[in-house]
């Protein structure tokens, strides 16, 4: 058994698979005898609540600044509650979105990405690795009309997504701790990548 608190972000644009790949992923731990828990943000919170709104209905009345703040509260709420307490009693967190997403979401509205970077690595841990996976933002924006059966929200235009994408590319070349992952490729075989890379650090 691992020793506690091994932090996991899995990242992408929407529609690369991230909830399926985090849910495969428990499951694998799970079955290996890890305990594991997963989180999501945007939360549920209240914070969380506001975001969803906004991906509805809209983001023109709201600058980047103040909706990067917004994630960012969110955030802050997620590490006190459930982050934090989960690290100290459990073997791996995974988080399905982190704050890659706000240096990846915001900065592509123009704000600058390592100001973003160093306001979230003041209030959340770094994670241990940073699993990202990679499709072109046409396919993303495909299985969210054709699998989910859903209208692409405020945050999920082709010409935004893309430069979210090449943010998330960017990451994945700086960050030592990042692995970037095909997700065009089959759903059992994005989740062998990730198990492999998940069981070797977990036995470093
Ligand atoms: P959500 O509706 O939960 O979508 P998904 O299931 O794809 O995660 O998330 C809403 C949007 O919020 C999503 O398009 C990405 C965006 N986002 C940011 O812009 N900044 C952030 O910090 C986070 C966490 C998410």
């Amino acid at each position: 058994m691992p020793k506690k608190g091994l932090l996991i972000a899995v990242e992408g644009i929407d529609g690369a698979g991230k909830s399926t790949q985090v849910q495969m992923l428990k499951n694998g731990l799970y079955q290996q005898g890890v305990d594991v828990v997963t989180f999501k943000e945007p939360t549920n919170g209240i914070f969380g609540k506001r975001i969803r709104e906004l991906a509805e209905h809209g983001r023109s009345n709201i600058t980047a600044t103040e909706e990067s703040q917004l994630f960012l509260q969110d955030r802050i709420e997620d590490v006190r509650q459930n982050i934090m307490p989960a690290l100290e009693k459990v073997s791996v967190v995974i988080m399905d979105r982190y704050y890659f997403s706000n240096i990846a979401y915001q900065g592509a509205r123009g704000l600058d990405m390592n100001y973003i970077k160093s306001e979230n690595e003041k209030i959340a841990p770094t994670p241990e690795l940073l699993l990202i996976i990679d499709i072109p933002p046409a396919i993303g924006i495909s299985r969210i009309r054709d699998l989910r059966g859903d209208t692409p929200n405020a945050f999920e235009g082709e010409t935004y997504l893309a430069k979210v994408r090449q943010i998330f590319t960017d990451l994945s070349e700086d960050l030592p701790y990042a692995h970037l992952i095909d997700g065009n490729k089959p759903i059992k075989s994005v989740h062998e990548t990730i198990m492999k890379i998940v069981l070797e650090k977990i036995c470093e």
